[in-house]
């Protein structure tokens, strides 16, 4: 990676891209209406950790009108956002995401979906209502929620594992440490023609939750790593989800499934909104892999408190390998 020096996007990191313009046409693509859908999620998940939807479930009209509220609440001057609060934990942040230094071609909004808490700062802001702001993310989380419980069943059921809540009930919790995330990533024409280049959106990294839920607009962007090195670009579907499994899921999995990495790149011409919704587990839970999965083999991970493992990541940076803190070395 290198740093550019323009002036007006200040220093902001740039990679290059040539290789990954073309989009990636593997990602797995599983039909929830489908009997089968079982098998190849268990599938995508070992192979990849990241996988489409399709026939989710979840109302068009409870995207777009959170989708709506996303661009109306971006486009307001930065003085009116920054009312929302920094986000430590939940409120507006741009181009610095985390403390420890990382920035990207980004602004975002961080919510919390556990409590009413948060959405009074919205009531000084011109053209929001915190009201109906609340009920949009409400029902929009509520559904995509239920989605991801749904997956999460599914891959017990794959794997063969009892009982077949064993993922989702951390995210059913009240207690469930979950998150909703909107991003905007501006245009950004300054790199135009800089030879494949492009400046960063969001560095590389996992999710550390259990499931990470994204939608996202016509615009590309997101890119995901293969594993053997090579990143590949995921072309857009903004009328499904794309779902990410975090570093939770890997270590309650004993390694079986995989935390994608992922990052995204600024587009230069066309804006991108995501919104993500993090499933985590309640704060006391202890994450380490299931019994069921170790049986005749060794368990790969320490066992950790959420807390700890969410307070560990946020004390590293973006693309640290956080996972490797709590890695077993094997018996020699
Ligand atoms: C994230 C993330 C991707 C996107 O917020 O963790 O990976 O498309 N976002 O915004
Ligand atoms: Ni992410």
């Amino acid at each position: 990676m290198v740093v550019l020096s323009k002036p007006g996007i200040q220093q902001f990191p740039v990679i290059k891209t040539c290789k990954s313009a073309t989009f990636f046409s593997g990602v797995p693509l599983i039909d929830l209406s489908r009997p089968d859908s079982k098998n190849l999620l268990v599938k995508a998940c070992k192979e990849f950790g990241f996988f489409k939807v399709v026939n989710h479930g979840v109302p068009g009209k409870f995207i777009t009108k959170l989708e709506s509220e996303a661009t109306k609440f971006f486009s307001l001057p930065i003085s009116e956002k920054q009312k929302a609060g920094s986000p430590d934990p939940f409120g507006y942040g741009s181009k610095s995401i985390g403390p420890n230094g990382d920035v990207g071609w980004v602004e975002y909004l961080l919510l919390t979906t556990s409590t009413e808490l948060g959405f009074q700062r919205f009531i000084s802001i011109p053209g929001q209502n915190p009201e109906n702001f609340r009920c949009t993310v409400n029902e929009y989380v509520s559904a995509v929620k239920r989605m991801a419980c749904e997956v999460l069943e599914l891959l017990a059921d794959g794997l063969k594992i009892q009982p077949r809540n064993v993922f989702s009930k951390l995210l059913m919790d009240e207690q469930s440490d979950s998150a909703l995330r909107l991003n905007h990533y501006p245009p950004c024409p300054e790199i135009q023609g800089t030879d494949g280049r492009n400046l960063i959106g969001f560095g590389e990294h996992t999710d550390p939750q259990i499931i990470s839920v994204l939608r996202s607009n016509n615009t590309s962007g997101l890119q995901i790593s293969l594993g053997d090195g090579n990143w590949v670009s995921i072309p857009p579907d903004e009328s499904s989800f794309f779902v990410n499994v975090g570093d939770s899921l890997q270590v309650m999995t004993n390694g079986r499934f995989k935390s994608v990495r992922h990052r995204v790149v600024a587009n230069s011409l066309k804006s991108r909104v995501s919104m993500i919704y993090f499933g985590g587990p309640p704060l006391s839970e202890k994450i380490g892999p299931l019994p069921s999965l170790v049986q005749g083999e060794d368990s790969l991970y320490k066992e950790f408190t959420w807390f700890e493992y969410k307070k560990f990541a946020k004390s590293s940076m973006l693309a640290a390998n956080r996972l490797g803190l709590f890695e077993k070395v094997p018996a020699s």
